[in-house]
């Protein structure tokens, strides 16, 4: 697409609130990472997200909302769902529920993605509009997510209506997705909250699936190459540093072209991404990730290597 369009960079959220209620397309920070949004109910709109990020059609958007106690008004809340709404949100989690506001783009599902962020800018935003807005995270359609408004700016600036400045993603991977419009329950994608800590919660919760040939994804994003930079990226436990390629893990040595050693799994995780984008920009060919540490986090980050690998 042409970036043609005079895009407005303010943190003046009650603006976004007014661009999103003329139909107008919104880039913002989240916790997890910037976001692209429209009114879930100007088809339009939401149409044109599609546009600016080559996304596939039959990928569904989330619908963000700005408190939980709108969640009821859009899918099916069951006592589970409403025990885990009380425990999670505003935070990094969105849940697959049945839909019932027919009104609210969903690329013709009968079920619905719901979040509520707990970043402050958006709660803002959204708090002004009054409603919800749909938005996957703000990258091109394969491409890594995007953290750092300096990103968001230079694949953005031209192509959106308004810039949402605010803090930046402190968590710096995309939510984790469950799925409760089937049962039992399924993990369709995991975040900060991965499989151990949800189990708990809810003890029939199943894991995410490993896609195989042929079978159906339970979640249209899955088939999907995702979150990859333009380097080939490699998992490795033993790679020594060289001078040609990148490397990224925690307490990892130097001796790389480029390189970021991280201290645990939420640097790993907040770091991720922009690591990627910039080994892009250095033109480098080859990136090698360490494995991330065993705990909290560590199905997440391995989640989104593995995804970057696959070509
Ligand atoms: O942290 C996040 O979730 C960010 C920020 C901006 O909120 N958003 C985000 O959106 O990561 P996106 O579109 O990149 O990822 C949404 C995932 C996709 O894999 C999509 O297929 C899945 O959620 N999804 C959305 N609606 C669904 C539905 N009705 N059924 C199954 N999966 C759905
Ligand atoms: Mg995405």
């Amino acid at each position: 697409m042409s970036k043609s369009k005079n895009t407005i960079l303010t943190e003046d959220s009650s603006l976004a609130a007014k661009v999103l209620k003329e139909g107008g397309i919104v880039l913002f920070p989240t916790e997890t990472v910037y976001g692209i949004g429209a009114d879930s109910r100007n088809l339009s709109a939401c149409l044109e997200i599609y546009k600016i990020k080559n996304r596939p059609a039959d990928n569904p958007l989330i619908v963000h909302l700005g408190n939980p106690g709108m969640i009821q008004l859009i899918g099916e809340v069951s006592d589970s769902v409403r025990s885990l709404i009380y425990k999670y949100m505003p935070g990094p989690l969105s849940l697959v529920l049945k839909k019932i506001d027919e009104s609210v783009f969903s690329t013709g599902l009968p079920t619905v993605a719901v979040r509520v962020p707990s970043h402050p800018k958006v709660l803002e935003m959204l708090s002004f509009f009054g409603g919800p807005v749909s938005a996957p995270s703000a990258n091109l359609s394969g491409q890594p997510s995007i953290t750092r408004l300096e990103d968001a700016i230079s694949e953005f600036d031209g192509l959106v209506d308004l810039i949402l400045k605010g803090p930046e993603p402190e968590i710096g991977l995309e939510s984790t997705v469950m799925d409760f419009s089937v049962d039992p329950p399924k993990l369709l994608r995991p975040g900060y909250w991965g499989f151990e800590e949800l189990k708990r919660f809810v003890p029939n919760l199943i894991g995410v699936s490993s896609l195989k040939d042929g079978e159906t994804p339970a979640s249209p994003g899955m088939k999907y190459r995702h979150y990859a930079p333009t380097a080939k990226v490699f998992l490795t436990e033993t790679r020594s540093p060289e001078s040609e390629t990148a490397a990224i893990g925690i307490n990892i040595p130097s001796g790389w072209k480029f390189s970021l050693s991280v201290k645990d799994n939420s640097e790993y995780m907040k770091h991720l991404y922009s690591f990627f984008r910039d080994c892009d920009r250095l033109g480098i060919k080859e990136i090698y990730c360490f494995p991330p540490a065993n705990e909290s986090g560590e199905e997440a980050i391995l989640n989104r290597i593995l995804k970057a690998q696959e070509r």
